[in-house]
């Protein structure tokens, strides 16, 4: 137990004291979500923020052309993409293998975990985007997503830490269960300083401090559907853990939005399918 309490303590001292390279988050794909929660997005500001980011704009193609969106036709250009997807989709689509980029480490370990994680933003992302249909607020769908991509960069943060501190001593004796508690313990409150020092719009933020407070804010809709969009990634296994006992609709975030049985069991099958996009 001991051991445990000074591993995180000696995360959080390195964080603290900016030992430690942070993520960054693509400036890209910012000026994307900046436009995508307009009422009306400008499709040649969209465009041309991924294609000013040459990796980012091939890897959009790849996941257009992917078995998820793909049409008869391969698209070869965003213009293309943006016209047979629509912008939002395609909008969508640079947030998310932008945030893939960051979902990746030289240690096999390390990499397996974040997958993991950036498989379970994905889920939350399109989870919540889901619920905001269901749920009837359209207004939120480009916000709910973005929340859902990011709730828990906290975790990334931690394992980035790691990564370094292994680096500097390859003999640092790190365990699963060690990483998890690490996670579990730091990634709400280090998740909130991040996305505050990449001077996210605070709602964000909130989310991401949030998601797992007990006496959370029960009038935003927002961390409401992100807090769904979670549980319901973890009882169907989307990331690292898998909880099929997981009572999602005896939850108070469910009754909120008074969400069915039905309404969550097709949540099930749509995030189910997102698995396809991040294998
Ligand atoms: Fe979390
Ligand atoms: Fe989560």
């Amino acid at each position: 137990m001991q051991k445990q309490v000074s591993f995180i303590e000696v995360i959080k001292q390195h964080i603290e004291e900016g030992d430690v390279v942070l993520p960054v988050f693509n400036s890209a794909a910012m000026k994307v979500q900046q436009e995508l929660v307009k009422k009306e997005p400008d499709m040649r500001v969209l465009e041309n923020a991924i294609t000013t980011d040459q990796s980012l704009s091939s890897l959009v193609l790849q996941m257009a052309n992917s078995s998820f969106y793909r049409g008869l036709v391969e698209v070869l250009t965003v213009k293309a993409a943006i016209v047979r997807l629509g912008m939002r989709e395609v909008g969508r689509i640079s947030l998310l293998v932008a945030s893939k980029n960051q979902f990746r480490s030289g240690d096999k370990r390390l990499n397996w975990i974040m997958r993991k994680l950036w498989q379970h933003s994905v889920g939350c992302a399109l989870g919540a985007k889901w619920l905001t249909k269901r749920c009837k607020l359209d207004e939120l769908e480009s916000h709910a997503f973005f929340a859902g991509l990011l709730h828990d960069v906290g975790k990334l943060l931690v394992l980035m830490v790691v990564e370094q501190m292994r680096k500097k001593d390859p003999k640092l004796p790190v365990t699963d269960a060690l990483l998890l508690e690490a996670m579990a313990s730091l990634h709400a409150q280090q998740g909130y300083s991040l996305m505050k020092l990449w001077n996210m719009p605070e709602p964000y933020c909130i989310v991401a401090r949030d998601h797992h407070k007990d006496d959370y804010d029960n009038t935003n809709d927002m961390l409401i559907l992100v807090r769904i969009a979670n549980m319901m990634c973890n009882k169907v296994g989307i990331g690292l853990r898998k909880d099929a006992t997981l009572m999602v609709s005896a939850l108070e975030e469910t009754h909120h939005f008074n969400l069915t049985e039905i309404d969550l069991a097709e949540m099930e099958i749509v995030l189910e399918d997102t698995t396809i996009l991040t294998r």
